[in-house]
């Protein structure tokens, strides 16, 4: 493959009743990342009933429009029913690979990359003090991406972090973390850099950082992409902003070993961001009305057709 895909994190409900939303996806991306539709609490909310409504409706799409899928994800701290983690260690063992034998199982052959675990790093570089860890002990993580792999033999397994996009302590720990599973021998094939940025702030060292990786032997995306500008935004904001984007991208470009760039997103009008982080929005290549930003030919080097 040459160079990264581009694609875009996919609102679930914005697919489904938005036609102009579902036409940019189509026209303008490779890759579909469900925003929320295969996590957790939305897959399984009860144990052993599942509900793969939103998720079937992703994979269908993207069947149908020859796109490919990042799932997302498996194992998290986050959108995770308790029920899962709070019965005792055997019992957290059985739902975990249960899980993940019906979710990744159900989807085989059909998806790209896994986001197995998701955010298991603190910022310091310890691991996270999750429900999963509690649960089960720093075990997890290969307990996860083994029960993946033979679920789906063909789909490149991830690690997907945030404030990992730098060399930093975290990363240095991700790093160290990934040299040790693959030394095991634990099925590991990429490193996610979530990508979520403030304007005015590019990740200097990205390139370095998504190289070392890749020297690993593993394949490296920036996997969600944002950057999330002060509101109302100047117009000096939005072409900062369009300078982060098109300089994270640049050194996606860079590395061979890097074979997505995903937006967390692509307009204003559905964005994670303003309920998130107060006085912040406007973090999209779109404004909410579709219309492409300074950022949008930051990233697709033309101007918007919507
Ligand atoms: O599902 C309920 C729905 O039943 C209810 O009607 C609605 C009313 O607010 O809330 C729905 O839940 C929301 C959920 O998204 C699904 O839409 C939650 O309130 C909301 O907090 C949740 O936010 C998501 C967030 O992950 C959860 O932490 C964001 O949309 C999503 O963009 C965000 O994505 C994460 C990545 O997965 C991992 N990396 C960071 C990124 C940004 O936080």
């Amino acid at each position: 493959m040459s160079g990264p895909l581009l694609g875009t994190a996919v609102h679930g409900r914005a697919l489904r009743e938005d036609a102009q939303y579902r036409r940019i996806v189509e026209r303008d991306f490779d890759v579909v990342t469900p925003e929320n539709a295969m996590k957790p609490a939305h897959v399984q909310p009860e144990p052993g009933r599942f509900d793969f409504a939103g998720a079937d409706e992703l994979v269908d799409f993207a069947e149908q429009t020859g796109k490919r899928v990042r799932g997302h994800t498996l194992v998290w701290h986050n959108q995770t029913p308790d029920w899962m983690t709070d019965g005792g260690p055997e019992a957290a063992r059985a739902h975990l690979v249960a899980h993940i034998e019906a979710v990744v199982g159900r989807y085989r052959g059909r998806i790209w990359h896994w986001d197995v675990v998701n955010e298991a790093l603190a910022d310091d570089g310890t691991l996270r003090d999750s429900p999963w860890l509690r649960a089960l002990g720093p075990d997890y993580l290969a307990i996860a991406l083994t029960a993946a792999h033979a679920a789906d033999p063909s789909a490149k397994l991830f690690l997907n972090d945030y404030n990992v996009e730098e060399v930093c302590t975290k990363s240095d720990a991700y790093y160290e973390l990934a040299r040790r599973l693959l030394a095991d021998g634990v099925p590991l094939h990429g490193f996610g850099v979530q990508g979520h940025r403030i304007s005015g702030e590019p990740p200097a060292s990205l390139r370095e950082n998504l190289e070392r990786f890749g020297a690993l032997g593993l394949e490296v995306a920036v996997t969600e992409a944002d950057v999330r500008v002060p509101v109302p935004a100047s117009r000096e904001d939005v072409e900062v902003q369009a300078s982060v984007y098109r300089r994270m991208l640049d050194d996606a470009r860079a590395v061979e070993a890097c074979t997505a760039f995903v937006v967390w997103g692509f307009s204003d009008r559905y964005s994670w961001i303003p309920e998130t982080f107060e006085g912040f929005g406007a973090a999209h290549v779109m404004d909410e009305h579709f219309r492409a930003k300074p950022a949008y030919s930051a990233v697709f080097g033309e101007e918007d057709v919507a």
